[in-house]
């Protein structure tokens, strides 16, 4: 607790410092002492879209704790070999408000020679600009997997141990392959959409159990993408495609709980959490027909602190009653909160009374700052956006959790509110008079979160869940007759010769 104390002092020394510098318009930055950093700028780390950071420092070297400006910094990536010309998509680099930039870039075909990647701040170059990727630089859709699962964990910088997962497993020392045939399906296969997968020498097969199986797109996607950059092991498993999480029986219960991977979890249910489809999908498809995804949020995080609306915000289905008590708060208190339903569906009676509210777009949510996360079916899956924004989360309290939660601390990174909202006028009250305090809680939640939330810590988290699974598996992965091959999209159009080790090279090696 006095860590915790301690770090937060620091962070709220530090904002001190910032909001001190923040109308020092003009700062000349200092180039090359500007920081560029992160896994873009590594040609092992293949990624849908890649990234890295730019913070911006003066000459002095300092490090900016506020915006120079949105068009700091020119980012122009190219073929290292001359003359050369890849497919490469080069949007600017998006500003995070706090001094540092985060980069994106996507690659519609492998950079066989290698990039180039130049940074410049007025034709002078950043950090130690240009950065050199040896090629080959493959692209998303290069199935080109190590073979070497250590090396590419050790790669994407995967943390040794993710305490959900450990939890997770724990009501699960070994896995019966032969049990969970015969049980899984007769339980479970009515309680919506369950898929059925086998990976067996890298490929992935699956069937569908169950009426409501059309999400089985979203874990296809992500297995498949997996599987492109890293030798899976032989496994087979269950992946729940509907709402809820579908195990209660509890770890001494006869016959014991079986491991159904899962979206979301909750307190009373042994699921083993995955990553929510929404966060994944939109991840996998960023800066290609998705709005808004872990990485785009960072860029559209609204005015500065001191500059957005000073109440709690909330938009979103009628998904569950509190959401309904919400707007009645909002009518009582309109200055402090503004909630309103934009669609109604489960309690279709009450659109007359409590009239439609209409949509506005997610990034409109960062102009106050303060966020309501209520559930909806389950756990909101708005949350990690939020928490990624610079706006103090107000988190209803909730059974129901996603990946990285056991993360969090109330308190520390949100505020917490009471499941049936009754002391949430009371929080955002305390927040407007403890505006500082507010604003450091909402300042260690984005600075977790975008930590916790980086697409390599996805793709970790799945890869690390498949082996842990297949360490605990009794019994032979197989693929049975009702199965069908998912197989990896073709991609004609990408010269992607794969030139990385081979399974026999790496051995030589070893
Ligand atoms: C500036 O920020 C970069 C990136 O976070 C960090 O590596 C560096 O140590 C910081 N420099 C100073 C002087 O604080
Ligand atoms: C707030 O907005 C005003 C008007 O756009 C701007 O001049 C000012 O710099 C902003 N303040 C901060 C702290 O961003
Ligand atoms: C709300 O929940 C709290 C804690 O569970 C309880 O003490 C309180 O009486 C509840 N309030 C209402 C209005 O139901």
């Amino acid at each position: 607790m006095d860590q915790h104390a301690d770090r937060l002092r620091l962070k709220a020394f530090l904002y001190l410092l910032s909001l001190f510098c923040s109308s020092c318009e003009g700062v000349e930055l200092g180039p090359d002492r500007c920081t560029v950093w992160g896994s873009g700028l590594d040609p092992n780390v293949v990624l849908p879209v890649r990234y890295f950071y730019i913070q911006a420092a003066d000459e002095a070297g300092q490090n900016l704790t506020y915006s120079p400006g949105k068009d700091s910094f020119q980012v122009r990536i190219t073929a290292l070999a001359p003359g050369k010309h890849v497919r490469i998509h080069v949007p600017r680099p998006l500003d995070r408000g706090d001094g540092s930039f985060l980069m994106l870039y996507r690659l519609y075909e492998s950079a066989t020679s290698g990039l180039k990647v130049e940074v410049q701040h007025r034709d002078r170059p950043v950090g130690r600009s240009p950065y050199i990727l040896p090629g080959p630089v493959y692209h998303e859709y290069c199935d080109c997997p190590k073979a070497n699962g250590a090396a590419w964990q050790s790669a994407m910088t995967c943390p040794s141990y993710e305490p959900q997962i450990l939890k997770d497993f724990s009501s699960f020392p070994s896995i019966d392959l032969q049990r969970l045939l015969q049980e899984v399906p007769r339980r479970f296969s009515q309680r919506g959409g369950l898929i059925h997968y086998t990976v067996l020498n890298n490929q992935v097969y699956r069937r569908s159990l169950g009426r409501y199986t059309d999400f089985k797109m979203f874990s296809d996607e992500i297995l498949l993408s997996l599987a492109r950059k890293v030798q899976l092991p032989d496994v087979e498993f269950y992946i729940n495609v509907g709402d809820w999480p579908l195990e209660t029986r509890k770890a001494g219960d006869l016959p014991g709980p079986v491991p159904i991977l899962s979206w979301c979890g909750s307190t009373d249910t042994r699921d083993i959490v995955l990553p929510t489809y929404d966060i994944t999908h939109s991840m996998l498809e960023t800066l290609r027909g998705v709005s808004n995804d872990l990485l785009s949020v960072q860029g559209n995080t609204g005015p500065s602190w001191a500059n957005k609306t000073d109440k709690a915000f909330f938009r979103g289905r009628d998904s569950r009653e509190e959401r309904l008590q919400l707007v009645a708060l909002s009518r009582k208190y309109p200055e402090l909160l503004d909630a309103g339903i934009t669609a109604f569906f489960f309690f279709r009676e009450r659109e007359k009374d409590m009239g439609k509210a209409s949509l506005v777009g997610f990034f409109h949510f960062f102009q106050f700052k303060y966020q309501v996360n209520v559930d909806g079916t389950v756990a909101a899956y708005r949350f990690p956006y939020l928490m990624l924004g610079d706006s103090l989360v107000l988190k209803q309290d909730s059974p129901y959790y996603e990946h990285f939660y056991s993360h969090l601390r109330p308190g520390t990174h949100y505020l917490p509110v009471l499941r049936n909202l009754s002391d949430l006028i009371e929080k955002i009250r305390w927040a407007k008079e403890n505006d500082f305090e507010a604003q450091v809680i909402a300042k260690n939640g984005q600075i977790l979160s975008r930590e916790l939330l980086q697409p390599n810590r996805l793709y970790c988290y799945y890869y690390s869940v498949l082996q842990i699974y297949a360490q605990r598996q009794h019994g032979r992965p197989t693929v049975h007759p009702d199965m069908d091959p998912v197989p990896q999209p073709s991609d004609h159009s990408a010269d992607c010769e794969c030139q990385q080790e081979t399974a026999s090279q790496e051995k030589d090696e070893l």
